[in-house]
């Protein structure tokens, strides 16, 4: 650590009034030179060149050369040995191309140096942990637990800049088309998206909780029954669930609410501004209207409700094919109203058993207890299984998964859900496996008539797919009577979710305006009146008082960035991003706290059995 021992010995200089910034470490070209310029940053690399010392001085925007000569000045020359990588420069001197041989043209300010005559040490630096470069070799911890540090690093900062012209072109588009801006509350009441609740203790009112809002569904809809119609907010949500690459405990959303609209206008507006937000930020035109395709084709063709639509590789049912077989896996799971799923990976005969092995291990993931397979030979079928099928069966799966000589074909036999996931997971990891994706390709498609209701099977009880404020398809409304056409599983919802290469970046729904049907949804969910009173009183009310038909949307924002920034981590354009265990790493949230606060709010603690 050469640096370190002269860290206090460094005088002072951190005096700017006789020097004033004059230009970002980007800006600066050939048609500047001669000029006299003074540059603020950090030094990226300080190389000693045979008597002339080069420091590549960064800022957020770029980086410039500057160059030490002994010749031109001394005693600066003389000083700037004493510079270390991290340390804060101002540097006053003159723009000069460089020599022609030394131009660099991956940098943009690589046809000019500037000759330093004037050095600053503003501030020195221990040796950081590791270089602020794009391609580094430290684990993803060290580099969150010194996220100051990371941000410095320029793929990082880009990141961060290409949010900000992402959010400024969202703020224009909405402003421009007459929303309003307007803050909900954080300190609230469930809003209930399906996560669990992040609770905060209430001092004042010994015993009772705050939860911070997993959206602002509930305030949204309450500004469009007082009359702010076109509401938006680029806020916040917390969500206490398990997390993945594409979530985070806390997230941004574009929300937006409505009012005297119906889908149409909402995929349309949401369409327009997917437009402008591509042009604006990757200059890329997008074709509207976007392509949609209901809940019920996307999971039976692509077995997700989020299908990455940039390639084929469809799925295909083979229930009816295989019920009758003598293959008694497939047989009995048909029997059970599960289904048969299959899935064609064209030309992968050579494919190793080892291979086969892994997508096997690969769809346990997803809970398939199997993954049959079908080797299609020219001169007949290889497969633990073929001898199970006879003729007919053979020439139907022929020709429902179009069969041909070099094929291998996979097979998933379980419940629908359970079926779906795993080969629709498996198309995915197909897809890429098989380089069928074109990575430059942004593909949206809607995926619209989502079920209301799912049946969860830990809980025994049907749960709002979307949320519980999200309206019945009309002519849907007799299968929430109790009565002979009672059939809650298979009512359509009025939601819509927007899908971007097989992420989904954004959902919303029209939403129940009518009491009645509220209730009725309510109920449905096994949410008895004097629940859903207690919990939602105050929404019901409201709806009785002149609620507007209304209607909205979410999009997450950072999963929106992360695509446009073609980076495949959420945590990679969020400053400050928590790990998959909901912890920051550089402050060291959750942490303990002090019996005295404990106190204060009246909590106890338990010791946990787990922990
Ligand atoms: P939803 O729950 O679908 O809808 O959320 C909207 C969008 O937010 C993003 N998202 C997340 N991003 C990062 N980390 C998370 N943990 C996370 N959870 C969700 C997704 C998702 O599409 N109130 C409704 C919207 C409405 O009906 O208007 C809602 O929140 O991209
Ligand atoms: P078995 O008869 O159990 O030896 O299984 C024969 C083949 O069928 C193996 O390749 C298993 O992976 C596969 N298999 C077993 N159960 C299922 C299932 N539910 N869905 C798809 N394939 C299965």
């Amino acid at each position: 650590m050469e640096g370190d021992a002269q860290l206090s010995d460094l005088p002072l200089e951190d005096n700017l009034e006789d020097m004033r910034r004059t230009h970002s470490c980007c800006q600066l070209g050939i048609n500047d030179v001669g000029k006299e310029v003074v540059l603020m940053g950090w030094v990226q690399r300080r190389r000693d060149h045979g008597g002339v010392i080069f420091v590549d001085l960064r800022d957020r925007e770029g980086i410039t050369q500057v160059v030490f000569n002994p010749e031109i000045n001394p005693a600066v020359h003389t000083k700037a040995h004493s510079v270390r990588s991290e340390y804060v420069l101002g540097v006053r001197g003159i723009v000069d191309p460089r020599p022609e041989d030394m131009v660099n043209p991956k940098l943009k300010t690589g046809e000019i140096e500037v000759t330093i005559q004037e050095l600053k040490i503003l501030n020195p630096a221990i040796t950081p942990p590791f270089l602020m470069e794009d391609r580094i070799e430290v684990s993803e911890n060290i580099r969150l637990k010194y996220r100051h540090l990371d941000l410095r690093r320029p793929l990082i900062q880009k990141n961060i800049c290409l949010r900000h012209k992402a959010s400024m072109s969202v703020r224009n588009f909405l402003n421009h088309h007459g929303f309003l801006d307007i803050e909900t509350p954080f300190l609230t009441r469930s809003t209930p998206e399906g996560a669990r609740d992040y609770l905060v203790p209430s001092r004042v009112n010994p015993g009772r909780f705050y939860a911070l809002p997993q959206s602002p569904q509930i305030f949204k809809q309450l500004l469009m029954i007082a009359g702010y119609d076109k509401y938006y907010q680029i806020v916040r949500c917390f969500r206490d669930e398990d997390l993945r690459a594409d979530r985070q405990p806390e997230f941004t959303q574009i929300d937006m609410e409505l009012s005297f609209v119906g889908e149409e206008d909402i995929m349309a507006i949401s369409e327009k501004m997917m437009a402008a937000l591509f042009k604006d930020v990757l200059d890329i035109q997008l074709k509207t209207p976007f392509p949609r395709l209901s809940y019920q084709d996307a999971v039976s063709r692509y077995g997700l409700d989020k299908p990455d639509v940039r390639f084929g590789l469809e799925l295909r049912d083979v229930s009816d094919i295989v019920a009758g077989s003598q293959f008694k896996t497939f047989a009995k799971v048909v029997e059970k109203r599960g289904i048969v799923k299959a899935l064609n990976a064209k030309g992968c005969i050579d494919w190793s058993r080892k291979e086969i092995d892994d997508l096997a291990e690969f769809v346990s993931i997803y809970k398939a207890k199997g993954l049959a397979w079908i080797k299609i030979r020219d001169n007949g079928w290889q497969s633990p299984i073929a001898k199970y099928f006879n003729e007919a069966e053979k020439s139907s799966l022929i020709k429902r998964l179009n069969l041909e000589p070099g094929d291998l074909v996979f097979f998933v036999a379980d419940k629908p859900r359970i079926a779906n996931d795993a080969l629709g997971y498996l198309r995915n990891h197909l897809g890429n496996k098989l380089g069928l994706i074109d990575e430059s390709e942004f593909r949206f498609v809607w995926v619209t008539h989502f079920p209301l209701l799912e049946y969860d099977d830990t809980e025994n009880r049907y749960k709002a797919l979307h949320h519980p404020f999200t309206a019945p398809l009309e002519e849907d409304y007799p299968l929430l009577e109790k009565g002979s056409a009672y059939n809650p599983e298979m009512v359509r919802s009025r939601a819509y979710d927007l899908v971007l290469n097989g992420s989904e970046i954004g959902g919303g729904s029209i939403r129940n305006h009518r009491i009645e049907i509220q209730q009725k949804v309510f109920e449905s969910l096994n949410i008895g009146q004097e629940e859903y009173e207690e919990k939602f009183g105050f929404l019901l009310e409201a709806l009785e008082s002149g609620a507007p038909p209304h209607g909205g949307i979410a999009f997450g924002f950072d999963r929106l960035v992360m695509i446009l920034a073609g980076q495949k981590s959420i945590r990679d354009v969020i400053a400050f991003p928590k790990t998959q265990k909901a912890s920051c790493l550089l402050t060291n949230a959750p942490s303990e706290t002090s019996k005295k606060q404990l106190e204060e709010l009246g909590i106890k603690l338990r010791p946990m059995v787990n922990s």
